[in-house]
């Protein structure tokens, strides 16, 4: 694949991370029916309903510049689902509930990634707006990543603890 310009990759990005938050939107779903502790539990649904708003705000931007919301498969997000996937079906219990929380930082740390890189690409593409849009996104996910480190940062005290 060859993307030739800055504004190709600007939307090959917004394609890959508008794939990605649908594909969060189920694992997130999951992830919180399969947690015992209640609160990385409620993080996980509170933030598959913010991942909502999240892929309407990816559509408004898609719209801003003119383009047709796409998505482009990204491998990335894939393997973590998976990895997820295959650990869930062999272990339960506490294991389970740390090794989520672990899952929960992993996407946040991408979606950070992706978030912080198109908001910069949106500015040096000349679209301000837009990077104003995806900046709300990004503070979204710093708080949602900020949520389930607490929460797993708990989690250890009371192991420990106990
Ligand atoms: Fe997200």
């Amino acid at each position: 694949m060859t993307t030739d310009s800055m504004d190709e990759l600007f939307v090959e990005g917004l394609q890959e991370l508008y794939y990605a938050e649908q594909q969060l939107v189920d694992a997130l779903e999951t992830l919180a029916d399969q947690t015992d502790d209640e609160a990385a539990s409620q993080g996980f649904s509170e933030h598959r309903d913010e991942t909502r708003e999240q892929i309407e705000r990816l559509e408004q931007v898609f719209e801003q510049i003119g383009e047709e919301a796409q998505t482009k498969q990204e491998q990335v997000i894939d393997a973590l689902i998976d990895e997820h996937e295959q650990f869930a079906q062999e272990n339960d219990g506490d294991v389970l509930d740390r090794y989520n929380m672990g899952v929960g930082q992993k996407t946040e740390h991408y979606e950070i990634a992706a978030y912080g890189n198109l908001t910069s690409l949106a500015q040096k593409t000349g679209h301000d707006d837009v990077a104003d849009t995806l900046a709300e996104t990004l503070r979204e996910e710093q708080d949602a990543l900020e949520e389930v480190t607490e929460a797993s940062e708990q989690f250890d005290q009371e192991e420990v603890a106990g």
